[in-house]
């Protein structure tokens, strides 16, 4: 895909969004709690310490960088104070403190230097070090899954090397390290799909077993699943230069691709039956930024069918399953929570948008990485 096509195409998109997205923070404005979901036009919430939380505050963050609107600032910084209270209860805070802090609090810290910001990122690193298993992986979830992780915890990584440049102790990136490489073990299969859990034994570490998790069945390839992988592993090989991180994301990737060729709308899981058609567009825009992430690491002989695929799936999304109207907060209709969950299937997702919104500030050009806030130039 010819890049200059694709410049005008986000440049398109970047005034839709600056009408949509001051709509969506009206919306918010005039409600207690964080953007989650949407019902009848309207936002809707969820538990404070859900996984998703951070996405609001990083999505007015991505628009303000992308507009310099103040008013998406205003916005973000409501939300982040907000999840104090989440803080506050710490003990139901699992793995994906990342997602919650990272991309809100840690890009706060890069661009203002508030100390309160920065805190709250740092205390989410200790907690997500916290939940190492000297056996080589992070403990997900809490309750009696002990030795359960999951692949989306890649996607939490980046909050430790975070933690390992701004502390200068290498122990936070260590940690990252070890589970980066439990996961290519005991995750990703040779054809490039993973499980979305694997049980280990948490006195041992030994493979117990791979449950089905939000995908259709064990052994099948929840789409979702994928896409953290192959954005997760290429952020770890920015982050360390491993070149097996690479790899990997390259081949979650060829995997992803190949099973998208059909239309570039993404399903809820590659190996699901073909009826009915159950589709999960907050999989697709993780996986286009991830795509975008791994063309740049790749050099210029290789890295075209990775941007090209990026490309087909924001414009199918894009001509779809956008709604540009102000009849909803919410762009990006029919993602899933689960194969399985009939109430969270085909709606709408804050953090589709918060990605569909971070690939569009990539095409323009955005030098600010949300998932290494102190590295942006
Ligand atoms: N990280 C949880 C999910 O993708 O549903």
């Amino acid at each position: 895909m010819n890049r200059e096509t694709m410049l005008k195409w986000a440049q398109r998109t970047k005034e839709k969004l600056e009408k949509k997205m001051l709509f969506a923070a009206r919306q918010a404005e005039c409600v207690p709690f964080i953007p989650y979901s949407t019902e009848n036009g309207k936002w809707k919430e969820i538990e404070i310490d859900w996984w998703t939380n951070g996405f609001w505050g990083a999505t007015m963050w991505q628009m303000q960088q992308m507009t310099g609107n103040p008013a998406f600032r205003e916005a973000a910084v409501r939300g982040e104070e907000m999840m104090d209270d989440a803080l506050k209860n710490f003990e139901t805070l699992h793995h994906d403190v990342g997602f919650m802090w990272l991309i809100q609090s840690g890009v706060r810290y890069a661009l203002e230097k508030n100390e309160d910001s920065r805190k709250r990122t740092l205390l989410c690193a200790n907690l997500l070090a916290g939940r190492f298993n000297p056996n080589g992986f992070i403990r997900a979830w809490n309750g009696d899954a002990i030795g359960w992780a999951i692949i989306d915890c890649m996607m939490n990584l980046p909050l430790l090397y975070w933690a390992s440049r701004e502390t200068g102790d290498p122990r936070y990136r260590l940690i990252a390290m070890r589970h980066a490489d439990t996961t290519i073990k005991h995750f990703v299969r040779p054809d490039g799909s993973c499980n979305h859990i694997v049980m280990f034994d948490p006195e041992t570490g030994e493979f117990i077993h791979n449950p089905g998790g939000q995908g259709y069945e064990s052994g099948s390839s929840w789409t979702r699943g994928q896409a953290w992988a192959l954005y997760g592993f290429a952020l770890s090989y920015r982050m360390t230069g491993k070149k097996e991180y690479l790899d990997t994301a390259v081949k979650v990737a060829d995997y992803f691709i190949a099973s998208s060729q059909n239309n570039w709308l993404t399903p809820c899981d590659f190996r699901a039956p073909a009826e009915p058609v159950i589709l999960d567009n907050a999989a697709g825009a993780i996986a286009a930024c991830g795509l975008m992430e791994i063309a740049d690491h790749l050099g210029a002989a290789r890295q075209q069918p990775y941007f090209d695929a990026a490309c087909n799936l924001l414009q199918a999304m894009d001509e779809h399953c956008a709604d540009w109207t102000e009849n909803t907060p919410a762009i990006l209709q029919k993602c899933t929570v689960a194969y399985h969950d009939q109430p969270g299937i085909h709606i709408s997702m804050i953090y589709a948008d918060y990605f569909f919104i971070e690939a569009v500030n990539r095409l323009l050009g955005s030098k600010m990485l949300f998932w290494g806030p102190d590295l942006a130039q």
